[in-house]
């Protein structure tokens, strides 16, 4: 997994090329689009939504479901993504989507999906196989990122080369025995860790929650300001003492942040703070939000493998999701189809 963490930069790039150079054109008239995909397949949308959503015109709605939003017709994208290319949610969606007549496009390293774009001439990126879907992020985004570039106001490549320039520097020190990452691990211990960041660097938050689940096999929790002070915030305020040392916020701090935010997240800080609930601020000072967005997924999965290592566990496998698929799916196998009304 650590070779994987190392390997993202590498994998930003080349899934990049892969993704502009994929033939497809983008049909006329389409302004908006679903990426669809579940788990280690579905966060790259999210994040590539921070990016379009703050510098172009085009709508990108991650969905996790079978279903689609009724709005999916001919004039939206549908792109499925699914590592293994057989998670049974995203095979559905797809399926949908080519009923609604919705210009898709196939995201994946083999599997059913790979046979189904074929079967029905649906243009399909291929990532390579062989790895944890989770793993797989750099080339599932940086498809994305290739596939959709033609939205933004200039290509991203040049962006993007630079940033995995400045990823591939840091891996030495964030994945280092004594790097900010493991110390961060060190502090957090047994405490559940809570991650809290911009609405900006959401889908990073929820990254580092999720790897931390998968990784080190621990429950972890994320959220976002300001929305999380209109209702969270009440349940901090009532925290006891006792329940105090159960939690670890780790603020996400980004250079997108405005003062306004900076003035909730110090409010937010003061009162946990008072709660003895103890807070380390995590920064990511690149001016440019690509790079300051990678980076942060970067940290986050450096330390999610130094709490694996602390606990003492394996990164790698996810039985559990191994066992949730072949309970739950074998029923599907040769239907990928639901009730579209
Ligand atoms: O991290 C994981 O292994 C999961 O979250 C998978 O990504 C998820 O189950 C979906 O599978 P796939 O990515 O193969 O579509």
């Amino acid at each position: 997994m650590r070779e994987w963490t190392r390997a993202f930069p590498a994998q930003l790039r080349s899934g990049f090329a892969a993704g502009r150079a994929l033939e497809f054109r983008w049909p006329r008239g389409v302004d908006r689009s679903v990426v669809v995909g579940m788990g280690g397949s579905a966060i790259g949308a999210d994040l590539l939504r921070s990016l379009t959503d703050a510098e172009t015109d085009l709508l990108v709605q991650p969905v996790r479901e079978p279903t689609l939003p009724r709005w999916v017709g001919p004039s939206t994208l549908a792109v499925a993504v699914s590592y293994s290319g057989d998670t049974w949610e995203t095979l559905a969606a797809f399926d949908v989507a080519g009923r609604r007549g919705a210009p898709r496009v196939a995201v994946s390293s083999g599997g059913r999906l790979q046979q189904l774009a074929r079967a029905e001439g649906v243009p399909h990126l291929m990532v390579p196989p062989g790895l944890q879907p989770r793993a797989a992020l750099g080339s599932l985004l940086g498809g994305l990122l290739g596939l959709f570039d033609p939205a933004f106001p200039a290509s991203n490549r040049d962006r993007l080369d630079r940033a995995s320039k400045v990823l591939l520097m840091g891996a030495d020190e964030l994945g280092g025995a004594a790097g900010p990452p493991t110390r961060l691990a060190a502090r957090i211990r047994g405490r559940l860790p809570w991650i809290c960041s911009s609405e900006e660097l959401a889908p990073v938050a929820r990254r580092w929650a999720t790897q931390i689940e998968e990784n080190a096999k621990r429950l972890a929790h994320w959220d976002a300001l300001p929305e999380s002070l209109h209702n969270v915030l009440v349940a901090w305020d009532a925290l006891t003492r006792r329940e105090a040392e159960r939690y670890f916020v780790v603020r996400l701090q980004g250079a997108g942040d405005d003062q306004a935010l900076r003035d909730r997240f110090e409010y937010l800080s003061k009162l946990l703070a008072g709660r003895k609930v103890p807070v380390a601020t995590v920064r990511f000072e690149a001016s440019d939000r690509l790079e300051r967005t990678l980076s942060a997924i970067q940290w986050g999965d450096y330390l999610s493998l130094a709490l694996a290592e602390l606990g003492g566990v394996d990164p790698f496998p996810v039985e559990a999701i191994q066992r949730m698929k072949h309970r739950l799916e074998k029923d599907h196998k040769s239907r990928n189809t639901i009730d579209d009304r």
